[in-house]
């Protein structure tokens, strides 16, 4: 991608993403028409799929041979990543949304014939945003975000994951599960992927490990976490597939060696 037209583009994600997060926190308090939908705890608002208009009727409008996959079905049905592909995510932590009215963001990765160039994760209700352009490093607001620790050990660090991890599930043995979490210095479950892998690029987590993601989950978070040297698979630490839905580990590369090696390949099922 041209770097003229990149920071053209950057420039108006930049503009969307804090124009529609000024319009989420300027309602928050307004009531919201929640719904279901693939289970009664999988939640979407008026607000999801307001936001995620606000972004089709933009991108549209601004670069109308940009294509769009978006989580709530208003974007286009797409099998490649061909082309300008901008994938978004309007509210990412819905069930915070909903509950907590914090600890959600907005998440746009934007790709260029699969390359990831653009990521932006904004943190709304903090109004905390990180951005990256492919091989220009991370930065959360004006700051520039510093290369992940060299040398950093399990022992040391802080996962993200939930409890489920721990209870028995189709992927790893829950007994190798309890002794990473026991190896590890603590865990956290923040209930948005975006933000964890905002963390993560930050330094605050040394690894995310989750069940199941789609792609608006993480286009974002891929792009800013690679910029600081993190790592981002599957987890049996293959390549994410960028159209389908993934077992995902992100994770400060000694770290994410070191799960997979020593815990989620021992008790994969
Ligand atoms: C969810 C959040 C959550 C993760 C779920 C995602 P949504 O996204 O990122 O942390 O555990 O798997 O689906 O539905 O709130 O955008
Ligand atoms: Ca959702
Ligand atoms: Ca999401
Ligand atoms: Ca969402």
């Amino acid at each position: 991608m041209d770097n003229l037209i990149r920071e053209e583009i950057f420039h108006y994600a930049k503009e969307w993403v804090l124009e529609a997060g000024n319009i989420i926190r300027n309602t928050i308090d307004d009531p919201l028409e929640i719904g279901t939908k693939s289970n009664p705890n999988d939640l979407v608002t008026t607000m999801d799929k307001n936001t995620e208009k606000f972004f089709v009727e933009k991108i549209k409008t601004t670069f109308p041979d940009h294509l769009l996959l978006s989580e709530e079905g208003f974007g286009d049905e797409i099998d490649s990543l061909d082309g300008t592909v901008w994938i978004i995510d309007p509210i990412d932590g819905t069930m915070n949304f909903v509950q907590q009215k914090r600890n959600f963001a907005i998440s746009v990765g934007i790709y260029q014939d699969g390359v990831g160039e653009i990521g932006l994760i904004y943190n709304v209700m903090e109004d905390e945003l990180y951005t990256a352009l492919r091989g220009e490093g991370a930065f959360k607001g004006e700051k520039k975000l510093s290369p992940l620790k060299e040398g950093m050990i399990l022992e040391e660090s802080v996962i993200g994951l939930n409890h489920l991890w721990l209870c028995e599930n189709r992927l790893v043995d829950e007994k190798v599960m309890q002794q990473l979490v026991k190896t590890a210095r603590g865990t956290r479950t923040y209930g948005s992927a975006a933000l964890e892998f905002a963390y993560v690029a930050e330094g605050i987590l040394e690894g995310y490990l989750t069940m199941g993601l789609s792609p608006w989950d993480i286009a974002a978070g891929m792009i800013i976490v690679n910029e600081v040297g993190g790592v981002t698979t599957n987890i049996d630490g293959d390549p994410i597939n960028m159209v389908g839905r993934n077992a995902v580990f992100v994770g400060h590369p000694d770290v994410h060696n070191r799960i997979i090696k020593d815990f989620i390949a021992k008790g994969r099922k």
